[in-house]
């Protein structure tokens, strides 16, 4: 069975390649490379044997996005995770991330519904949650209005496939990560953050290998144990095979309704100086890390009730939270080693 993975070459996507292939599923990528390289197709080939199929271009345009699907009239479902994902940057342009995320997800369902593709799997986030009152946050937690337009690109992307669904032959499994950090085992595909990263774990890796002078703790004033925050952190490979059992699911028509909502986390939430405790004891590493204040805009604490993903999906995120802080680190190294090689060789 092909599978059409938009945003396949990316952090969350190349990882969920990677467990796709591994199961038997043909995979077709689109990306515009706007957030990730063309040499995760070869990672991807090194990791499973097979080089997934890969078409570049913008889904925000609906006449290439016409021309593929005609072209590729045999996908039996899309996994769907091309989107800008920065909520500083979302804050500066919101039009350039409403129009990225929006407009490619309405191309999408709109070729979907013209070439009788029923399924989708959606990338959404614990950020519609905000900061919720009542923790473990369960997927009927109440909504709040989204802090970023971003988080608002993930709540009216939302809306627009239930919408959808409800007049046209659409079914969707709308998937809410918590944080995923870490990396495949193997250190050939990982995170690549453009810049400065804003997110924890990257910025702990960065640090350690000596990008970066000291991780800036963001406030230790929170009502929590410690006073930093505390946050769901997911090992992205746990992450990407939730999304193999989501297209299973789906295909073998055992969706109980059209639409269908999961939280996807450990359900258990880690406090920053955890992470950081976590990274010096799987690597050996001591930290350089300074409190500074809080950050504006940052929720205290969430972490996810997993309890209906884990009963409805028979899925259960496995891998520890040093594992997650090892894998990264063994991926920042991969990626020193190769930066330092294409020095040498005058690239
Ligand atoms: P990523 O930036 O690594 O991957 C997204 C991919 O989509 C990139 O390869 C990019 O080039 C591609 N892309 C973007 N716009 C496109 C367009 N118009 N046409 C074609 N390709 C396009 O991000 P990620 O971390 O892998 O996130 C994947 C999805 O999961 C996104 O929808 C993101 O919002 C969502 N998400 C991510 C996180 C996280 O912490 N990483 C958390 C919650 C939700
Ligand atoms: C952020 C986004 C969220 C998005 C997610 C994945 C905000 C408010 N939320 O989540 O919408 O889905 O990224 O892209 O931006 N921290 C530090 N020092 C750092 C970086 C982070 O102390 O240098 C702390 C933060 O204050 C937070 C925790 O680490 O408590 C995790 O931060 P981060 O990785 O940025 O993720 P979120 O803020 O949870």
């Amino acid at each position: 069975m092909k599978i059409l993975v938009t945003g396949g070459t990316g952090y969350i996507g190349s990882h969920t390649v990677v467990e796709l292939q591994n199961k038997g599923f043909e995979v077709i990528i689109v990306d515009n490379l706007s957030n990730s390289s063309i040499e995760v197709l070869d990672n991807i080939a090194r990791i499973t044997g097979k080089k997934p199929l890969f078409e570049k271009f913008d889904l925000t345009d609906p006449g290439k996005t016409e021309d593929f699907f005609q072209l590729h009239n045999d996908i039996s479902a899309v996994v769907h995770f091309a989107a800008f994902k920065a909520v500083g940057e979302s804050v500066h342009f919101p039009l350039m991330y409403y129009r990225n995320n929006l407009v490619s997800l309405i191309n999408i369902l709109q070729e979907m519904i013209n070439n009788g593709i029923r399924d989708v799997v959606f990338s959404s986030s614990c950020t519609v949650y905000g900061q919720p009152e009542k923790l473990p946050a369960r997927e009927e937690t109440p909504i709040q209005k989204a802090n970023s337009p971003y988080g608002n690109t993930k709540q009216i992307s939302e809306e627009i496939i239930t919408e959808t669904s409800e007049n046209e032959n659409i079914r969707a499994i709308l998937l809410r990560y918590f944080n995923p950090i870490g990396a495949h085992e193997s250190a050939m595909i990982g995170e690549l953050p453009l810049g400065i990263p804003n997110n924890l774990m990257p910025y702990i890796t960065q640090t350690a290998i000596g990008k970066r002078d000291f991780l800036r703790v963001w406030g230790n004033d929170y009502r929590t144990p410690d006073g930093t925050a505390i946050r769901d952190y997911i090992h992205v490979v746990d992450l990407a095979k939730a999304h193999v059992v989501a297209v299973e699911r789906m295909i073998a028509n055992k969706g109980k309704k059209k639409i269908e909502t999961f939280n996807l986390g450990t359900g258990k939430g880690a406090s920053v100086m955890e992470v950081i405790q976590s990274f010096e004891r799987s690597t050996g590493i001591q930290l350089n890390y300074k409190i500074l204040d809080r950050r504006p805009g940052d929720v205290e604490k969430v972490w996810a009730d997993t309890s209906f993903a884990n009963q409805e999906l028979g899925w259960k995120a496995e891998k520890s939270l040093d594992e997650m802080t090892y894998s990264a680190w063994k991926w920042e190294k991969a990626l020193a080693a190769k930066a330092e090689h294409e020095k040498k060789q005058g690239n």
